[in-house]
């Protein structure tokens, strides 16, 4: 398939005219949006902190000492640990506690002579050592080291602090010893406990989530991704259980200590690695395991999970993933063995620890009778995304976190690849346009967005580090990468890529390394491109948001813009638009305003033929017509929407309905690109749709709107339904592509959103069957679904039915699904009682909380008490699940995502003001951002109910 721009010759008979170099125009002349906005950089004042003695001075005045600044000083240097952990998986019956003992040893190198040792930790309690300090410190080389002189523990900024008596000296080596004592609290953050039944017993795991500053609260560290080190570390455990870390076991032995029978496990050291990507872990789960050209590769889980074959899956696609990154990178895997571990708790979806990745059960667990096709597409990528990271982000690890982007960025369009490397017959590459691009663009068109880029001095807090991992780092990265790569071809790129990992691995880089070694790769095979890959990729790095390209079809000129949902929003600072000019590279220019890019002849068409832009969503814009070229480009869709490639279906119907969002085009044309759907039977195009339409539903389906909007959208939906009917005879068989699964799904959903009655006669009766017979006849590509509507369409008998199922079920993939469609239910008490349940870890899980909320928030009757429940738990909400990195952002874009009125706007202030206090820790940009698009939602429904109103009323009629 070409790029960049497509032409219509005659109607239906397409051709492409224009190749890389029109991208390479857009790419280099986009606009310069506005800086990012000054971040709050509030400063903390130093609290005392200290277990044992209180920091030397004290003063009222804001302090600039050492340990109250986020950041480590450069004086000294790690070069490897000794960490000795012990987890009690048992509770201690005084205490009721759960804990760890640990002793640790780093060596580091004096890199500027200093009097202070600053050490990251994180709610550790220490064992006094020599002259009642909290450490030891020994020389290497016959000098004496200093002796301390007071130590003490800085809680704000996480540090272990040791005065001494005398300076260290550069360039020697240095002993520091601890015993220190941590709780393995149900936290999920740094060495933590994870819970589960088994045979009517309660088993206990231990296990890490490191990244991003967690490792400190396993073991005193300078955990910071560029103090690179190796780590031995040795594990005592009870007899019988499974000790695993990121390093290969190098021996076991029982012993006794303190009078217990223990087992003593002793790792491999690790190469030389950033603390975040540490991993430490005991259980009694069991694994399954194959070996690929020397790499041992192992999958554990659960036992009766393995015994069910529900590691099979992953085990069979790593290999062949892993092969693809070598290939890909040209680097053979770094380490002798490739473990991951399906955990029952589990923050994120999974982590790249190296050597060891750890998983929701959700995102590794497989099981044919239980798992839908999505299910199983979400293992092979997040599997190719951890994969993925081992070279990009392990091996070579950025150096602060201010690049995150990057590193995540990398891995979310690198996990296509390696997904569809796994399995070819899925065209998953495609779907990055929905899943980032599209995904991406409804964020990154607010004026309260920010760059990719953030600077170094404004990231330094442990929430402002996880606030990163947004929407932004990840698909916006993914999305311009994949342009990049496009763009100078996966060649020049991946030779790029090749070189820059050879050259700092085991080190740090940062995003402008990774740019030279494209350079160097384009210069190398004289690829020509109008500027130099910097200048290029700052136009996306360094500014946030995307244009908007207007492709003029009488003039031939192409213009662009600043996208703006809201085109009244404030942007910090205004925009400036550049334009490059004199380039013979480009074609003629025309500078006729500023935001006047260039010209082609060739966009100027006239009859029925008809331009198309960005094939296949390559380019990270929008593309908006003159509406002579609007008309023809509907007129396509009805009469031959074939004509048209699938994915730029998708980009027409969400091109349309934003720009009409941002009111550059009229509603009214956006709802037509939808006239042709009851002929369309792709997935992307009809997913594309429902994605928009749920905005129309979250606006309009407590107004006189959504009864022709359902009348309409039924009459769309029906020909799909009975299409699918058909196809699977009457609902007996499965679909066989992959998008025709995804699509069916739609079919069924929207088809019973709209009240088709052959559809909720049919999900109420397979779910009252199932509810009968206790035999569950619902294939699981639809039970999400099914089981929602069935719930909705039902009471407290079906709820209570789909929660027993829920509490009993073997597989985490299955108890997804009901969670999710427990909160379907029409009725406001069970909705009540299902939200307190939330909050109590017996009931639903920490690592599940944040998402049921938001799952029963986008219920139109749970909504506002979704949000009461929010705004009055919002202190504990905020201390007990803080760990987390997406929730938080998650959470409240999910309760006010149908905000729309003045009052809701007041409330969502107020709630900002009365908890300015608490903070919103990772959460704090989605408070802005919701803000934000309450006030456009506002607006947008005072100037387009009544026209909605009209048109869905006159469409509806035959
Ligand atoms: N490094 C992240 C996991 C992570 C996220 C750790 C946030 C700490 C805070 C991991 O590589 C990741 O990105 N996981 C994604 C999966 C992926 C397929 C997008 C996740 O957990 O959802
Ligand atoms: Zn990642």
């Amino acid at each position: 398939m070409g790029k960049g721009f497509f032409i219509s010759k005659a109607v239906g008979i397409a051709a492409i005219i224009v190749g890389a170099g029109a991208l390479a125009t857009i790419i280099a002349l986009s606009v310069v949006y506005s800086q990012e906005k000054a971040k709050n950089n509030d400063n903390v004042l130093p609290t005392d902190g200290g277990t044992t003695s209180k920091p030397p001075v004290t003063t009222t005045a804001p302090s600039n000492e050492p340990w109250d600044k986020y950041r480590l000083p450069k004086s000294l240097v790690p070069d490897h640990y000794n960490v000795t952990l012990w987890p009690r998986l048992k509770q201690n019956l005084t205490t009721g506690l759960f804990i760890f003992t640990g002793q640790s040893t780093v060596e580091f190198v004096c890199a500027e002579e200093t009097d202070l040792i600053l050490i990251h930790s994180n709610k550790l309690n220490y064992t006094k050592r020599e002259n009642n300090h909290l450490a030891s410190l020994t020389s290497l080389g016959g000098v004496k080291a200093p002796s301390i002189k007071s130590s003490w523990l800085q809680q704000v900024t996480q540090y272990l602090v040791l005065q001494l008596d005398g300076k260290l000296m550069k360039d020697h080596r240095y002993h520091l010893h601890t015993d220190f004592t941590g709780e393995l609290a149900d936290d999920l953050g740094g060495f933590y406990r994870s819970e589960y039944m088994e045979d009517g017993v309660k088993k206990v795991v231990a296990t890490t989530q490191m990244q991003p500053t967690d490792a400190r609260k396993a073991f005193p560290c300078f955990d910071e991704p560029a103090m690179k080190a190796i780590f031995h570390i040795t594990l005592i455990h009870d007899l019988g259980t499974v000790a695993l870390s990121n390093g290969e076991e190098k021996e076991s032995s029982n012993v006794n200590i303190e009078g217990h029978d223990v087992q003593k496990t002793v790792f491999q050291p690790t190469e030389k690695m950033s603390t975040y990507l540490l991993a430490f872990i005991v259980s009694d789960f069991s694994f399954i395991n194959n070996t690929i050209d020397g790499v041992l590769i192992r999958i554990f889980a659960r036992t009766p999970a393995i015994a069910a074959g529900q590691g099979d899956y992953a085990l069979n696609k790593t290999g062949p993933i892993l092969k693809f990154f070598e290939k890909y990178y040209n680097s053979s895997y770094p380490l002798p063995k490739s473990d991951q571990i399906a955990l029952p708790d589990f923050n994120a979806g999974a982590m790249e620890n190296w050597g060891l990745i750890t998983y929701r059960e959700t995102a590794l667990l497989y099981d044919e009778t239980f798992s839908s096709n999505s299910n199983k597409q979400r293992i092979a990528t997040i599997i190719a995304h951890e994969l993925a990271h081992m070279w990009f982000g392990n091996l070579v690890t950025l150096r602060w976190w201010n690049d995150l982007w990057l590193n995540e960025g990398f891995a979310s369009y690198v996990e296509y690849l390696g997904a569809h490397e796994a399995e070819p017959e899925w065209n998953v590459k495609d779907l990055i346009v929905l899943s980032d691009v599209h995904r991406v663009f409804a964020v990154d068109a607010l004026a309260s967005s920010h760059p990719l880029s953030s600077k170094e001095e404004d990231i330094q807090k442990p929430a402002q580090i996880s606030e990163l991992f947004d929407a932004i780092s990840y698909s916006k990265g993914a999305s311009v990468l994949r342009m990049l790569s496009d763009f100078l071809t996966e060649k020049v790129f991946t030779m790029g890529l090749r070189t820059y990992l050879a050259e700092f691995a085991f080190g740090n880089a940062g995003y402008t390394d990774l740019w030279s070694h494209l350079q160097m790769a384009v210069d190398a095979t004289g690829t020509d491109i109008p500027e130099t890959v910097s200048n290029i990729m700052n136009t996306w790095v360094l500014q946030m948001g995307f244009p908007v390209v207007t492709v003029n079809t009488s003039t031939g000129i192409i213009s662009q813009k600043h996208f703006l949902l809201d085109p009244d929003s404030e942007v910090t600072t205004p925009s400036i638009y550049k334009c490059v000019d004199g380039l013979s590279y480009f074609p003629p220019l025309r500078t006729i305003n500023l935001c006047i890019l260039f010209t082609i002849d060739e966009m100027k068409v006239s009859g029925s033929d008809w331009v198309l832009a960005n094939i296949n969503v390559v380019g990270y814009y929008r593309v908006n017509y003159d509406q002579g070229n609007w008309e023809r480009l509907l007129g396509v869709l009805s009469t031959n929407h074939v004509a048209i490639p699938v994915i730029n279906r998708a980009q027409l119907v969400d091109d349309a309905f934003n720009l009409a969002r941002a009111k550059i085009i009229s509603t009214v044309l956006a709802l037509r690109t939808t006239k042709y759907l009851n002929k369309e039977r792709e997935y992307m195009p009809w997913e594309s749709a429902v994605g928009n339409l749920d905005f129309f539903y979250l606006m309009f389906d407590r107004s006189e709107v959504y009864g022709p909007m359902q009348d309409y959208l039924r009459n769309q939906v029906t020909p799909l339904f009975t299409h699918y009917k058909s196809l699977t005879d009457n609902w007996k068989n499965v679909p066989v592509g992959h998008m025709d699964q995804y699509n069916q799904v739609n079919a069924i959903s929207l088809a019973c959103r709209t009240g088709l009655r052959e559809c909720q006669n049919l999900t109420n009766q397979w779910f009252n069957q199932w509810m009968e017979t206790k035999l569950n006849p619902i294939h699981p590509n639809l039970r999400s679904t099914v089981y929602c509507n069935a719930i909705a369409a039902g009471g407290a008998k079906e709820w209570e039915f789909a929660w027993s199922q829920f509490k009993n079920a073997s597989i985490a993939i299955e108890a997804d699904k009901l969670r999710y469609a427990l909160a379907c239910t029409k009725q406001p008490w069970l909705l009540n009682r299902y939200l307190e349940y939330t909050l109590d870890p017996n009931m639903i899980r920490k690592q599940d909380a944040t998402s049921t909320i938001v799952y029963i928030a986008n219920n139109v009757i749970g909504q506002s008490l979704a949000w009461d429940f929010v705004r009055a738990r919002w202190s504990y909400i905020f201390t007990q699940y803080g760990g987390g990195s997406f929730s938080f952002s998650n959470l409240v874009n999910g309760v006010t995502e149908r905000f729309s009125t003045e009052y809701e706007l007041q409330q969502l202030k107020q709630f900002k003001e009365d908890n300015a206090e608490v903070g919103f820790g990772s959460g704090t940009l989605a408070v802005d951002q919701s803000i934000e698009r309450t006030i456009a939602n506002i607006k947008w429904i005072a100037e387009n109910k009544q026209n909605v109103l009209d048109w869905f009323k006159a469409e509806e009629k035959p």
